[in-house]
C-alpha cells in the first residue's frame, strides 16, 4: 500500500512523548543468564543495554506518561481526543483493549479506542491509520502510542532472543494544520514470512508446544529487515519526489545496529542524519521508532523544516515508511 499524503488536508504531529522504565539491564548482567557476553552482543547488535519494566508494570503503565507529554506538547487535554490508537504486540490483556484503558486514564471520553497488532511495525500503520481518518474528517485529534513490555513474551533461558529487546513506548497527536507534515506513506506485508518471527500458542490456534514465547529465526528476519529498510525508504521517496539527499532524519527501527548501518549505506544516508538508541535500549517494538524520535526532538536534531524519514519492520512479516515534514517548534 503506497499513497501520497493529500495536501488538501494537511495534517501534521503536534506533540511528541516517550517512556522508557527505570531499570536498566546490562549485558553483563545478561551473561549472568545466559550464555552470552557483552562483547558478542555488542558486536552482532550494537546493544548495550536495554529498560525492562517492573513486574508491577503493565504497557498502559508505560503509555501513560508518554501519552500525557505527548498531549502536553500538543498543548491539549486527554478530553480533546477522539481517536486513540495503541500499536502493540504486548497488551495489558487481550480485552479490554490497552487504547480503552489508556483513554480511561486520560480523560478521553468518548474517544474511539483499539489496539492495532502489525508487529514491530505497529507504530507505523498506526499513524497512517490515524492519518486517514483525521484526513477524512473523522478525527479531528488523534492520540497514537507504540509501545511494547516484550519482556513478558521472552524466553529468558533464550539466548537468541533475550539479548534483543527492551521495553518502551512512545505517542505522538496528529491533527488537521496549516501545512502539511505528513507527506506520504508505503505499508506492506509479507505472511509468508510469519514463521520466522512468531508467538505460537498466543491466540486460537492450538499449538502441540503452548509454551508463549517469541521465536524467532534471526539470520532470516535479518535478510528481510535489510532487504525492507532500503525498499520501503526508496518507494516513499519516489512516491513523494524526492531524493534520499533532501532527508534530514532518518529515523529507522532500532533492531540492531548492524541492519541500521545496512539500510543507511546502502540508501546513501550520512551517519549523522541517522537516529541510533537501540545501543541503550535494545529492540522495544512498537515504542523503538517514536522513542528515537523523541530523543531526536529532545537532542535538538528534529527541527522546524526538517524532512524525516521513518521506516519500521517486523513481525508479519510487516513493514512500513512515513515520509514527513516536521512542523512543530524544537522543544521538547
Ligand atoms: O524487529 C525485528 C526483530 N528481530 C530482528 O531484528 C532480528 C534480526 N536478526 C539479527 O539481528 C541477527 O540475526 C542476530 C543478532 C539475532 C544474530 O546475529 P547473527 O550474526 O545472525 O548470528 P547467528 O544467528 O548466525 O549466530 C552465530 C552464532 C551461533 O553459533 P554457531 O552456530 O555459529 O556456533 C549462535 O548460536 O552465535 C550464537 N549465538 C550467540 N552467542 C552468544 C546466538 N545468540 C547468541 C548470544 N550470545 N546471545
Amino acid at each position: 500500500m503506497i499513497g501520497d499524503a493529500r495536501g488538501d488536508v494537511p495534517v501534521t504531529i503536534t506533540g511528541l512523548g516517550a517512556y522508557a522504565p527505570e531499570r536498566v539491564i546490562t549485558n553483563d548482567e545478561l551473561a549472568q543468564m545466559v550464555e552470552t557476553s557483552d562483547e558478542w552482543i555488542v558486536e552482532r547488535t550494537g546493544i548495550r543495554e536495554r529498560r525492562i519494566a517492573a513486574d508491577s508494570q503493565a504497557l498502559s503503565d508505560l503509555s501513560l506518561p508518554a501519552a500525557q507529554q505527548a498531549l502536553e506538547q500538543a498543548g491539549i487535554d486527554g478530553e480533546d481526543v477522539d481517536l486513540l490508537i495503541v500499536a502493540t504486540v504486548t497488551p495489558d490483556m487481550m480485552f479490554p483493549s490497552t487504547s480503552a484503558i489508556l483513554a480511561d486514564q486520560l480523560g478521553a471520553k468518548d474517544a474511539a479506542a483499539y489496539d492495532l497488532s502489525a508487529g514491530c511495525t505497529g507504530f507505523m500503520y498506526a499513524i497512517a491509520q490515524a492519518y486517514g481518518m483525521v484526513v477524512a474528517g473523522l478525527s479531528r485529534r488523534a492520540l497514537v502510542v507504540g509501545g511494547d513490555v516484550l519482556s513478558r513474551i521472552l524466553d529468558w533461558t533464550d539466548r537468541s532472543t533475550v539479548v534483543l529487546f527492551g521495553d518502551g513506548a512512545g505517542a505522538v497527536v496528529l491533527e488537521p494544520a496549516g501545512e502539511a507534515g505528513f507527506l506520504a506513506f508505503e505499508l506492506g506485508a509479507d505472511g509468508a514470512g510469519g514463521e520466522h518471527l512468531w508467538l505460537p500458542g498466543s491466540g486460537s490456534r492450538t499449538f502441540e508446544d503452548p509454551e508463549q514465547f517469541v521465536k524467532m529465526n534471526g539470520r532470516e528476519v535479518f535478510k528481510f529487515a535489510t532487504r525492507v529498510l532500503v525498499s520501503s525508504a526508496e518507494a516513499v521517496l519516489e512516491r513523494y519526489g524526492g531524493s534520499v539527499d533532501d532527508v534530514d532524519v532518518y529515523v529507522p527501527h532500532q533492531a540492531n545496529v548492524r541492519i541500521i548501518d545496512h539500510a543507511t549505506k546502502k540508501l546513501g544516508i550520512p551517519s549523522e542524519r541517522v537516529v541510533i538508541n537501540v545501543d541503550r535500549y535494545g529492540n522495544t517494538s512498537s515504542g523503538s521508532i517514536p522513542l528515537a524520535l523523541a530523543e531526536a526532538q529532545s537532542d535538538g536534531r528534529l527541527r522546524r523544516g526538517s524532512l524525516v524519514l521513518m521506516t519500521g519492520m517486523g513481525a508479519g512479516l510487516t513493514w512500513g515508511s512515513a515520509l514527513m515534514r516536521w512542523t512543530a517548534e524544537a522543544s521538547a
